[in-house]
């Protein structure tokens, strides 16, 4: 098993239409490309002649043509040459299926399940994707702890005067790791809590899930009323997927659902759908930019000063190792 054995979300299914796209993974380059049935067909990018990327070349007829010489290779990577009748050629294919309007691909070599997603009841209100110039450990600890959320988010997170009330819980097992954070909501605007029904006294959950085949977290977002101790009916579930693009470069791929059975009869789910897409957007690039400033970007977590927000960073290494890269944790300091 190695990081390609899992499946991963590499491309919207709106961005591949007739002409073949590059896509990257692990500092692997992958053609995506779709048949003459429309199917998509994922390809290592380099020609098995003479290494020409493929995704120079165009589809004819469902198959890709090499640019270089005219070789042309079938969704399954069978080959034909122009010139030579008896060539067997062929170039390494890629599982790749469609759903969740996304393109995603794993290695012929694996039988990894393909990552659930727990949406019954809930709305699609975006899904998006971003690059962030950091190693897959830094980007993940950012994404699963919380104390940020005062200083960098604008929307989602906790108060700053009151990060002291906020109550983390953690629970792991062998595959996943788990972190439930309740506390003081930060300020959100009238309009917002108005829409969403929320009230400025209501405590925010931010209930996550990491799993690691391939590296995604699921969070659930709500919020409680604080004098009833009840949930409210505003639900947020969000998906995000952590590829690695290189040692130094993540691509998230996020897929933001939601419920707000208060207003979906009203005409308002348009205004609530752009609203929600623009937090978000705001939340990550937000996010991205204070990642990238971090000035030492070194994974290994020995010597750093942690607090008890930052219980899942030894867990989640534990995990990439032995799940994700498949290989012995070299950290006996990491739990
Ligand atoms: S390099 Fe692709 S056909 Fe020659
Ligand atoms: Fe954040």
């Amino acid at each position: 098993m190695s990081i390609f054995d899992h499946w991963h979300p590499v491309l919207k299914s709106k961005d591949l239409n007739s002409k073949p796209v590059p896509i990257f993974l692990n500092g692997k380059q992958i053609v995506l490309f779709r048949d003459k049935e429309g199917l998509t067909a994922a390809l290592d990018d380099t020609c098995p002649h003479r290494r020409m990327a493929l995704s120079h070349g165009k589809v004819e007829d469902g198959r890709i043509t090499c640019i270089y010489h005219g070789m042309s290779f079938d969704r399954n990577g069978k080959g034909q040459s122009p010139g030579t009748e008896d060539c067997k050629i062929s170039a390494t294919k890629w599982d790749c299926v469609e759903s969740y309007n996304t393109i995603w691909i794993k290695s012929t070599d694996s039988f990894a399940a393909f990552p659930y997603f727990d949406v019954e009841d809930f709305r699609l209100m975006d899904s998006c994707h971003y690059i962030i110039h950091a190693p897959l450990e830094l980007v993940l600890d950012n994404f699963t702890e919380v104390e940020h959320t005062p200083e960098v988010h604008a929307f989602l997170g906790y108060d700053s005067t009151r990060m002291k009330e906020v109550v983390v819980e953690s629970e792991t097992n062998e595959y996943n790791v788990r972190i439930k954070n309740t506390g003081p909501q930060k300020k959100l605007p009238l309009l917002f809590r108005y829409v969403l029904g929320l009230n400025k006294e209501d405590l925010f959950v931010d209930d996550w899930t990491t799993y690691f085949s391939p590296v995604y977290t699921v969070y659930d977002q709500y919020w409680i009323d604080s004098k009833s101790n009840t949930p409210r009916d505003t639900r947020l579930r969000i998906y995000v997927f952590f590829n690695p693009i290189s040692d130094n470069k993540v691509q998230l791929f996020v897929f933001t659902y939601m419920k707000y059975p208060l207003f979906a009869h009203m005409g308002l789910n348009l205004l609530i759908k752009l609203a929600i897409k623009q937090i978000l957007k705001i939340e990550i690039l937000r996010d991205k930019k204070i990642l990238e400033k971090v000035l030492d970007k070194n994974p290994n977590i020995a010597g750093m000063k942690l607090t008890r927000f930052d219980r899942s960073l030894g867990p989640n290494r534990k995990r990439i190792e032995r799940i994700y890269r498949k290989t012995m944790p070299s950290e006996s300091n990491q739990s």
